[in-house]
């Protein structure tokens, strides 16, 4: 089956420019300027990494099926590293499946997702996969890897590290400074994790909270009977981000292990990373679209707040500003959402005490949509910098590049076909996801996903899901050099 998009603008990390893309099968097999034909030879092997459109002999400008892109925009699939599905997390499990999540992605343009398999105490990596292999294999929509959680490292988890490098594509390992008493690492494992995953060529990435200081500041609010969401927030101040995140820094360094990290929501955290990155090691960092746009405020007495209580919390406007900027340093190097969504009745579990309210919130949706029309609609951020962010960058640093994350001949043909003028609304009665709020109820959005390809299907079409469960494939992951 081929299929050629004709006129489109076609947006790479680098890239501008009005083309036609030729797609056989699952790849990219050509890209041409418009009105110039189709290059031959130009690359239908999985080699990708080519560059803009090439010159040389021309391939038929006719296709099995031609999809007219004029006045559209032509990104890569979005890539986001940073989900959890049907994640068992407080004592519930977070309500969207591998299923109904990649779908919702999907909508909102994301054609690739990385989920997080949870080690469990006195249990291997290997069982932990064989669960999460269960609920998503067959169902998931949208393709799909794993970043492996690492909760209990002892001298048969450190043997299973090479495995799940090797052997299952599994290249970042993810750890926790926080949740103390449930997914916490100590600084003595983190230490050891580090060195046995640099030496066979992963990352770590890690949720950077000191988990001590919160534990107690949890429990202090608690027993002075400050029970409401906003004490979740008061709870994780400024400091307790910038201390762990300075504290992983240095241990990253010390190790040479290249790191990651997850969901960085402010100055102190960005100004500790700075700090690090003088030294020149590999320290990657994603915030998240929620403190790209949501603040503070949005934490008052009443129980509502309790939407958006996730870990770490929104933070103030100069934390939005200072990650605006991070984004256009080059500091911070990706926007995912950590999505974790969860019903309002299960967000009840917390009515009378915040610390039961289970952290997160949905986003998987809206990541592209949003951060298209608050970053480059408004002015923020560059075309080439959302694709940046929100699709390269992902790739290369989770190995999946060229294969994803690009507009070359021989990458997957992933593409989404955005219309950047159209206006529409965010609301839970008509977004995807599964779950009976939206953390954007209201909020109007210029530019919309019109047309989304995955490996050569056209997946999404006018705002209906034209694939099925099931389609969606485990992506193997490369080695991670730790350069981007
Ligand atoms: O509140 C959050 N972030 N929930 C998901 C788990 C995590 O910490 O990433
Ligand atoms: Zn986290
Ligand atoms: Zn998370």
């Amino acid at each position: 089956m081929s299929l050629l998009i004709k006129n489109g603008r076609i947006i790479t990390a680098t890239d501008d420019y009005t083309g036609d893309i030729r797609i056989e099968g699952e790849k990219i097999v050509a890209i041409g300027l418009a009105g110039q034909g189709l290059p031959a030879g130009s690359g239908s092997s999985t080699d990708a990494g080519g560059h803009g459109p090439s010159n040389g002999s021309r391939l038929p400008a006719n296709a099995d099926t031609v999809i007219d892109a004029t006045g559209l925009l032509v990104f890569p699939g979005g890539i986001d590293p940073h989900v959890h599905l049907e994640m068992p997390f407080m004592g519930t499990f977070s309500s969207d499946t591998h299923e109904t999540g990649t779908r919702a992605a999907l909508f909102g343009g994301t054609t690739t997702v990385i989920d997080f398999v949870l080690q469990t105490q006195g249990h291997t990596l290997h069982e932990a996969l064989a669960e999460w292999n269960g609920r998503a294999s067959g169902t998931a929509v949208g393709d799909y890897s794993f970043h492996m959680a690492v909760t209990d490292f002892n001298d048969r988890t450190r043997a299973e590290i090479r495995q799940m490098i090797e052997e299952e594509g599994i290249t970042s390992f993810k750890t926790f400074m926080a949740y103390k008493g449930a997914l916490m690492i100590d600084d003595r494992q983190m230490t050891a994790l580090m060195q046995e995953v640099r030496q066979h060529g992963g990352l770590v990435t890690v949720h950077a909270t000191n988990g001590d200081m919160i534990d107690y500041l949890i429990a202090k609010h608690r027993a002075e009977g400050k029970l409401s969401p906003r004490y979740h927030y008061l709870s994780q101040p400024e400091v307790t981000e910038a201390e762990a995140s300075g504290r992983f820094a240095d241990i990253a360094d010390y190790t040479g292990c290249p790191g990651y990290i997850v969901h960085l929501t402010c100055e102190g955290a960005l100004n500790a990373v700075r700090n690090a990155t003088r030294r020149n090691q590999h320290l990657f960092v994603e915030t998240c679209i929620q403190y790209l746009l949501l603040d503070d405020s949005l934490y008052q007495e009443d129980f509502e707040g309790a939407k958006w209580v996730m870990s770490p919390p929104l933070r103030k406007k100069k934390d939005q500003t200072t990650l605006w900027a991070g984004i256009n340093q080059g500091l911070v190097n990706v926007v995912a959402t950590d999505h974790c969504p969860f019903m309002w009745k299960q967000k009840l579990m917390g009515e009378k005490d915040f610390s039961k309210i289970p952290n997160g919130h949905p986003a998987i949706e809206n990541r592209m949509e949003l951060l298209y029309s608050e970053g480059v609609h408004k002015g923020r951020i560059s075309l080439n910098k959302y694709v940046e962010v929100a699709c390269t960058n992902p790739a290369k640093i989770f190995g999946l590049f060229p294969r994803k994350g690009t507009i070359a001949p021989g990458s997957d043909a992933d593409l989404v076909l955005f219309d950047p003028v159209k206006k529409h609304t965010l609301s839970a009665a008509t977004h995807h996801m599964n779950v009976d709020y939206s953390g954007y109820e209201g909020w109007e959005l210029t530019g919309k996903v019109q047309t989304v390809i995955l490996r050569g299907q056209v997946a999404i079409d006018k705002n209906k899901c034209l694939i099925e469960k099931g389609y969606g494939q485990f992506i193997k992951r490369k080695k991670v050099g730790g350069n981007i």
